[in-house]
């Protein structure tokens, strides 16, 4: 049994220690805002906070993660949307959709860090974070109108 606090709420689960954090928050907790892309760490997709971090949930043993403050894209914004969730759809960045709650989530933990980045921080930073689609500029210019 690991004990999880997710988005403020305070879980256990029943799995084995190595289970991926990605598992558990899809598959037993049925959170499917955190994507699976690669499983293997190099992709992004699976992006959450782990005590205010962007941690890829695909390489994290869920036992890692026990007595840490995680967030997902679920829990992003107490209050409802976030200022980057806002800037994400002035700017339509998103096509397919699939990557884009990794890229919200590196970008959060991004900006808490850096309140005030340029514009080569922003491409820096989110360079981690794949997107087949293509929509790197509608990116960093939603990063930038959060960050304005
Ligand atoms: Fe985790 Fe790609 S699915 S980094």
């Amino acid at each position: 049994m690991v004990n999880l606090t997710i988005n403020g709420k305070d879980l256990k689960v029943d799995v084995p220690d190595d289970t991926p954090l990605l598992w558990v928050i899809r598959e037993h907790l049925q959170m499917s805002g955190t994507k699976f892309g690669c499983g293997a760490g190099l992709c992004g997709a699976c992006t959450v906070h782990i005590d205010g971090e962007a941690t890829r949930t695909c390489i994290t043993a869920v036992s890692d993660a026990a007595g840490t403050k995680i967030t997902t894209i679920e829990g992003l914004d107490e209050n409802g949307i976030h200022p980057l969730q806002k800037a994400w759809i002035a700017e339509q960045v998103p096509q397919c959709g699939y990557c884009q709650s990794g890229q919200i989530m590196t970008a959060a933990a991004f900006l808490d860090e850096n309140k005030n980045p340029s514009d080569e921080d922003i491409v820096e930073a989110m360079t981690g974070n794949i997107c087949r689609c293509m929509s790197y500029v509608r990116i960093k210019k939603a990063v930038r109108r959060a960050a304005d």
